[in-house]
């Protein structure tokens, strides 16, 4: 197991690029099976969680080369549309296999994704618009098995506009016979990168970005060259650490649009920031104002930004709430900060963080982005910080060290 030695104090100056993103990755490299040729994807970062589920296609038959950002998958030779069940409950993004061979084998099983300990991960809405496409499903130890004679466009309404779900019925409704609509989808820019990937592979789909998604089933898809988006958690991540070690950074490789909920919060906090054509210039200016934040599905703030957004919380000149709506236990990141001298109290969804100053202590991650917090939270701490379980967040996050070490953080990793 590795740790993350951190000596904070030093304000991060320079330039750092942002890598592709990981919740688009995990889609598109499963949807590149539901194409009768080979896809050639680029931008993929180099994440425990995409080498996992790469491993879980090849243990299907089919060839998965890759080769450092790049990935060559050829669909071509799937024996049996069956995850490997110990790999798929390592990873919640397994669970995009299920939509994926339903729509182009008719048949799929999967380990239910591990709880992830943000919350307990449920697949209702996924197996609710299964159904409605015609499918039939089984649930026994752990395992869940979808098949259809048949797939048929139709109507759905998600009764909460989940991610996962609005991804894993677009998925299958692409191979399906006739128009499917999605009502009240999810709107992340994930999803719009995948919609986009499935277009390239002659997918006839509208609305994606919207709340409602229409989709018109093909007969069949060919494979295709696709680069992803670039990570907007990853981007705001790193904007969020020069603003709290009052630095001056230029965070390369963004979408401005992706990050507009942080940008806006941060100006409002007093941090100067410009916003370039391929990137985010962020300089601190000294203090920063409390602020309070509400996590919503996108365009709202976004909750995988939530915890590292309370490392700058301590640091402000007053009292902030935060408040999430997302997941029910996403303040695991609190008991270790309050252990590094933050001051914040949780009432339910909600947490109010006080002003305070912070010490380096030894503090353990407990899920990715709480890990990222507690990067965040030993480079502004005054004296050393040990990060352990960092395994965390190396599944999220492309070479964090290094990419924070070039821009001056004193950032090590120790076996
Ligand atoms: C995706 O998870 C992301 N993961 C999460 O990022 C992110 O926090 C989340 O979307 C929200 O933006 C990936 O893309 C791999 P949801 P997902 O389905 O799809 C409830 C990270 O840090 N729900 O939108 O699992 C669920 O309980 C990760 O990169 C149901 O009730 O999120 C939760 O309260 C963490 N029934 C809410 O919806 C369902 O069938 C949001 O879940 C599905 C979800």
């Amino acid at each position: 197991m590795g740790k993350f030695l951190i000596t904070g104090g030093t304000p991060l100056k320079g330039e750092i690029c942002v890598s592709g993103a990981k919740n688009s990755a995990l889609p598109i490299v499963a949807a590149a099976l539901m194409a009768d040729s080979p896809s050639r994807l680029l931008d993929i970062p180099v994440l425990r969680d995409v080498q996992n589920l790469c491993e879980i296609i090849r243990r299907m038959g089919c060839k998965v080369e890759e080769k450092g950002n790049e990935i060559l998958i050829d669909p071509a030779g799937i024996e049996r549309p069956e995850a490997d069940p110990d790999l798929a409950r390592k990873l919640r993004g397994s669970y995009y296999l299920l939509g994926v061979l339903l729509g182009k084998k008719g048949w799929a099983r999967s380990s239910l994704p591990g709880g992830c300990n943000i919350g307990n991960r449920p697949i209702d809405l996924h197996l609710k618009g299964f159904k409605a496409l015609g499918a039939e499903m089984s649930i026994d130890h752990g395992i869940v098995e979808v098949r259809a004679e048949r797939l048929k466009g139709n109507r759905i309404y998600l009764d909460y506009p989940s991610v996962g779900a609005t991804i894993n019925i677009m998925l299958t409704a692409t191979l399906a016979e006739g128009t499917t609509i999605i009502e009240n989808a999810a709107r992340e820019p994930e999803i719009v990168d995948l919609a986009n990937y499935l277009t390239v592979m002659g997918a006839r789909i509208k609305g994606v970005g919207t709340d409602i998604i229409k989709i018109e089933g093909v007969e069949s898809l060919q494979g295709a060259e696709y680069r992803i988006i670039p990570d907007r958690i990853e981007a705001g991540t790193y904007m969020m650490a020069a603003a709290v070690t009052q630095g001056e950074v230029f965070v390369k490789n963004v979408l401005v649009e992706h990050v507009k909920p942080l940008i806006a919060k941060l100006k409002e906090m007093g941090v100067e920031i410009r916003e370039e054509i391929d990137g985010v210039y962020v300089k601190g200016n000294g203090h920063l104002k409390a602020v309070d934040i509400k996590t919503l599905p996108y365009p709202g703030f976004p909750t995988d930004l939530q915890s590292q957004m309370m490392v700058l919380l301590t640091q402000a000149d007053g009292t902030s709430l935060v408040i999430e709506t997302v997941w029910e236990n996403r303040f695991m990141h609190v008991d270790e900060l309050n252990r590094m001298g933050a001051n914040i109290k949780i009432d339910g969804h909600s947490a109010l963080i006080k002003p305070s100053r912070l010490t380096g202590a030894e503090v353990t991650a407990t899920d990715l982005r709480a890990g990222a917090a507690l990067i965040l939270a030993g480079l502004v701490a005054k004296g050393d910080t040990e990060i352990r379980d960092i395994y965390h967040i190396e599944r999220g996050y492309e070479n964090i060290a290094a990419k924070l070490s070039s821009i001056g953080a004193r950032i090590r990793k120790v076996k």
